[in-house]
């Protein structure tokens, strides 16, 4: 999957007709129509490195979901690297940090994203614990809560390779898709991140290869397809 360079990074809420945009419907369609889908009601995106694509590919999918009427609720989990802010133009001041810090309460902390359907928890402020918040089974205890209210809850997560924060919220997922740089992570790391997350007990149910340039023959295959939501 790749932008070009004046895309908005929320392609989902700019431009739904955009080829990237149907990109992004098909990975909602494919988990709809996994074999697991029935008991997917929390999912992590993860990858092995920063900046491979996490926060713009659950972000948009996030979007995904509420257009098609699913009231979804996305958590920005990545307590080190807090970026749900920044791409929904919504405050950083309180947060899942604070949450699970027990220093603010579940109305101070989700917050509406200006798209129907659509709530979120961005990260909060950077506390000097990430992964002994995350671990300590208190974010377990307010997914639980919040599949009362909410058909989807998406989970935005730090790198695999640099902290264990990211196998953590995997392993209380229902399941995580991996993103891949394209071209730019070795193999090896990637397999690397497999194993751990088949370790940590995550179900990976997809691979989104991210950055990836399509030729312009494969580009007008897109626009054939065209628009379909
Ligand atoms: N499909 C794409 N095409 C072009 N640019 C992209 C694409 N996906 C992401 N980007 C850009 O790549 C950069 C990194 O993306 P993003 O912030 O989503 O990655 P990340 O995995 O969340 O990074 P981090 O681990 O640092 O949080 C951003 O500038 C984003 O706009
Ligand atoms: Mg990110």
């Amino acid at each position: 999957m790749h932008r070009s360079a004046n895309d908005s990074k929320l392609i989902m809420n700019v431009n739904r007709r955009s080829q990237i945009s149907e990109g992004y419907r098909n990975i909602r369609t494919n988990i709809q129509f996994s074999e697991w889908n029935h008991r997917l009601h929390v999912i992590a995106v993860v990858s092995t490195q920063a900046g491979e694509g996490k926060t713009t590919t659950i972000g948009n999918l996030a979007v995904a979901y509420a257009h098609e009427g699913k009231n979804v609720l996305l958590i920005d989990a990545d307590l080190r690297h807090p970026s749900i802010q920044s791409l929904f133009k919504v405050s950083n001041r309180t947060g899942l940090s604070k949450l699970l810090a027990n220093q603010c309460s579940h109305e101070e902390a989700v917050q509406l994203s200006g798209i129907e359907n659509l709530s979120l928890v961005t990260a909060g402020p950077i506390p000097p614990n990430p992964t002994e918040l995350l671990s300590s089974g208190k974010l377990q205890e307010l997914i639980e809560g919040w599949k009362e209210s909410y058909d989807v809850i998406l989970l935005d997560t730090s790198p695999i390779m640099a902290v264990a924060d990211g196998l953590i919220v995997s392993s209380i997922s229902d399941g995580v898709i991996l993103v891949v740089k394209s071209g730019k992570v070795k193999r090896e790391y990637i397999r690397k991140t497999k194993e751990r997350l088949e370790h940590a007990k995550a179900q990976i149910i997809g691979v989104v290869l991210n950055h990836k340039k399509i030729s312009k023959s494969e580009a007008r295959h897109y626009n054939y397809y065209g628009y379909r939501d």
